[in-house]
């Protein structure tokens, strides 16, 4: 499975702090928010990323990430001109998809919670069909909305209806087979001028090929893309980070626990964070390799 993380659009909900330099480069308490996607599609045992920015945008991540090999991954950047919509993703990213299913995560979309690794590596077995997600949150109106029947069948997907008929959102994590790629490319632009990804999740669910997880209460799902939500995420990430010692979307230390770099490499990694409590955390994961199950 490859994977792809969409870090572009305009963040004009969060000017000025985005008029020039995009939303995800922002932080979300010590680290830029594109870590937190960036930690999902590495949880779930990707190694090769596509990074696709704003033609303005996209030099910024290369200078922050680089190609990935100091962490023994692979990242490839494209840009994406407008903002088009979600699913331009996998027109853009036709060559790097190959033959590959693929998952796609937005840039402003964080994920944290218990077995979290063990649901996205599942997700990243599928070869057939498209799995989704569906969050309990508490008014799903700015989002996908997934109906499911009792067998946790989709029934129906709405985008962003005005009385939404159930109370799952569909965050941005969408895992497909390489069918995606002609899907795509035949979604006709929706009234707001946007290649949906709605289109594509119910072209999935018309060839009953859709699965639905719940990750139910265990899963907290944020998204930073008003200047209040940002916050709120930053407060979350600082409460759990220092309450547990344990760290959220720390890129380093996922790499070293699922063997992608050495202890050694880590140790480098940390040097020049060394004045910060990350490069110090990093410092103590080295020392710590028997306890993967901690945050994996
Ligand atoms: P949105 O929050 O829907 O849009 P935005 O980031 O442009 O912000 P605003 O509404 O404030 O103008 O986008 C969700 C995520 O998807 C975000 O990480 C940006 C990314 N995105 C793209 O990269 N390309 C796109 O064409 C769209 C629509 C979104």
């Amino acid at each position: 499975m490859k994977g792809i993380l969409l870090a572009g659009g305009s963040g004009t909900r969060m000017y000025p702090l985005t008029k020039s330099v995009s939303k995800q480069i922002l932080p979300v308490y010590d680290k830029p928010m594109i870590y937190y996607p960036l930690s999902v599609l590495m949880l779930a045992g990707i190694r090769e990323i596509l990074i696709i920015s704003t033609p303005r945008d996209v030099d910024l991540f290369k200078e922050l990430l680089g190609d990935g090999s100091k962490l023994g991954m692979c990242f490839e950047y494209a840009v994406q001109k407008y903002p088009n919509g979600l699913a331009e993703a996998f027109i853009i990213g036709e060559e790097f998809i190959g033959d590959s299913p693929v998952s796609l995560v937005l840039g402003d979309n964080i994920f944290y919670g218990s077995n979290w690794s063990d649901v996205l590596k599942d997700a990243a077995s599928l070869t057939n069909g498209g799995v989704i997600f569906g969050c309990y949150v508490n008014d799903p109106r700015a989002y996908g909305v997934v109906e499911v029947n009792e067998q946790k069948n989709a029934i129906s997907i709405e985008e962003k209806p005005e009385n939404p008929k159930s109370s799952y959102a569909i965050p941005g994590l969408y895992f497909f087979d390489n069918k995606v790629v002609k899907i795509a490319k035949s979604v006709k632009p929706s009234a707001r001028g946007e290649v949906e990804i709605t289109s594509i999740i119910k072209e999935y669910m018309r060839r009953d090929e859709l699965k639905v997880e719940l990750p139910g209460r265990g899963l907290a799902w944020l998204d930073t893309g008003t200047h209040e939500s940002l916050l709120k995420a930053s407060n979350f990430v600082e409460a759990i980070q220092k309450r547990q010692g344990l760290y959220i979307a720390c890129i380093e230390e996922i790499a070293f626990r699922s063997g992608y770099i050495t202890k050694q490499q880590l140790i480098e990694l940390a040097q020049p964070l060394l004045k910060t409590e990350y490069g110090k955390y990093l410092v103590e994961v080295s020392h710590s390799i028997n306890n993967a199950h901690v945050t994996m």
